[in-house]
């Protein structure tokens, strides 16, 4: 009986070395592994939203530029009836399905997420024909802020941004992954106006059966500067007008082009800031800076300071409360996610791996073989009491 209970003992002793052992060698195993394994570092270095000028469409369409072929400007038939990928300077084949197909998606997918106040949906046919009666058969050179105006009366009618508006200049990929399309905060390309025109080209042509220009659309025009602005100058403008409450502004404070991290000449100083709503029931009562700097670059200009000064004078002048706040941590996580190898970003690797290991693996293992034996000794004692 006695040698039966210490062969019992014996075996509970060795079988809990043996797991010890075993919850070792599984976190060598799993450091090794995740050591050996290279994941990609997450992108958020978006496409920027422009119709035309800053951001050509070769930038957009860089990949698998073998499988493209190449057009030239003369070819008078519409590229997009050929049958195969064709890539061009002109207006996004197939348009209007893509534009009438995110209306749908957004309202009736997507509504969840964003303005859950508006109940009204939208008829997507009557907001295309809007934006094509002010684009198609028009000359792009002639189009100016007015052009668009009924197609964002229309998609912007009824809706208040409240508490939630996120604007941004000179950080938009950061801003929209923190935005996280709308649903953590919501962006101008977040509202359905924006978003049934994000990425897409197009320029009306005159005379022309198409009324498109699907060949090549200008760069910028010369004798009309509001021609390049007429769309996304009009998409911030409504939208800075639509907002409420407290809203938030994404800043560079590490830029190196040379810009102050409040500038002159940005969509923001220019459309958005201009338009915010002082009075009423839906105006603006407090905007919160977020100003991130990047890492491994520079500080250039911190809350207080420089161009933050006049942002925050200009902001005072309307009656709106200001805050700044330099490196909020849940975007300096996602700075770090999109900046993995960065100094400042190693640093946090390492105590989230530390943090991390103790979460899935326990305490380290000096203590886990203290507790263990305790735990042991505890065992013993209490059976031979
Ligand atoms: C567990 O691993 C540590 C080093 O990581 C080592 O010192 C210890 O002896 C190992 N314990 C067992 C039971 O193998
Ligand atoms: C991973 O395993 C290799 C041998 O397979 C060993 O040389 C190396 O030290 C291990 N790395 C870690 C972090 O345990
Ligand atoms: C498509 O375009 C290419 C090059 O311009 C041309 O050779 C081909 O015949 C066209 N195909 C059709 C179906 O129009
Ligand atoms: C499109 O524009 C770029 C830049 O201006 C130019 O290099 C390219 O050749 C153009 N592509 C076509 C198909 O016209
Ligand atoms: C939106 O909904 C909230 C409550 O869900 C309400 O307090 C607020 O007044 C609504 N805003 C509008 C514009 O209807
Ligand atoms: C949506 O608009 C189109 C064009 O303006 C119109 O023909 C259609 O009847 C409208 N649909 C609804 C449900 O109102
Ligand atoms: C915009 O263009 C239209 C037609 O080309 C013109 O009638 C209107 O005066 C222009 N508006 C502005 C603000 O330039
Ligand atoms: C700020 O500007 C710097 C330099 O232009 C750039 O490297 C960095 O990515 C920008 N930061 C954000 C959040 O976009
Ligand atoms: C279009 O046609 C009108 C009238 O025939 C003419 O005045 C105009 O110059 C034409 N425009 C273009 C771009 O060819
Ligand atoms: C923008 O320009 C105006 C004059 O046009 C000037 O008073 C102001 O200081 C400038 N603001 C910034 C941030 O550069």
């Amino acid at each position: 009986m006695y040698y039966c209970r210490l062969y019992e003992i014996l075996l509970f002793f060795f079988s809990l070395v043996l797991m010890m052992t075993n919850i070792n060698s599984t976190t060598l195993s799993v450091e090794n592994q995740s050591s050996s394994i290279h994941l990609r570092a997450p992108s958020f270095s978006g496409i920027y939203h422009t119709n035309l000028l800053s951001h050509s469409p070769s930038q957009i369409l860089n990949k698998n530029e073998n499988e493209m072929k190449l057009i030239s400007k003369q070819n008078q038939l519409n590229p997009c009836n050929n049958g195969s990928y064709i890539k061009t300077n002109g207006t996004t084949c197939g348009l209007k399905e893509i534009m009438i197909g995110r209306c749908n998606e957004y309202q009736y997918i997507k509504r969840g997420l964003y303005l859950s106040n508006t109940t009204e949906i939208k008829n997507c046919t009557k907001l295309y024909e809007l934006f094509e009666s002010a684009a198609r058969y028009k000359s792009y050179c002639n189009t100016n802020m007015s052009t668009y105006e009924s197609y964002f009366q229309y998609a912007l009618d009824g809706v208040h941004v409240i508490n939630r508006a996120l604007f941004w200049s000179g950080t938009y990929g950061l801003a929209h992954a923190y935005s996280n399309r709308g649903i953590n905060y919501i962006t101008l390309e977040d509202t359905l106006a924006a978003a049934m025109a994000d990425g897409l080209l197009w320029c009306g042509k005159e005379n022309d059966t198409e009324g498109f220009d699907y060949v090549s659309c200008p760069r910028n025009c010369k004798d009309n500067i509001w021609a390049d602005d007429a769309f996304w100058g009009l998409a911030s403008r409504t939208y800075a007008q639509k907002v409420a409450g407290e809203i938030y502004l994404v800043l560079n404070g590490s830029r190196t082009d040379g810009h102050p991290s409040f500038r002159n000449g940005s969509y923001f100083t220019t459309y958005e800031l201009p338009n915010l709503q002082k009075t009423g029931q839906y105006r603006v009562t407090k905007m919160i800076v977020l100003l991130m700097h990047a890492p491994d670059q520079k500080v250039i200009e911190k809350c207080g300071e420089k161009s933050l000064r006049s942002l925050e004078t200009i902001i005072r002048g309307y009656n709106i409360d200001y805050a700044c706040k330099d490196d909020p941590e849940e975007l300096i996580l996602i700075m770090c996610s999109d900046q993995w190898e960065a100094r400042e970003c190693q640093i946090a690797r390492k105590v989230l791996r530390q943090q991390w290991n103790i979460k899935v693996y326990g305490k380290s293992n000096t203590i886990y073989h203290s507790i263990s034996f305790l735990f042991l000794f505890s065992i013993i004692i209490n059976y031979f009491l």
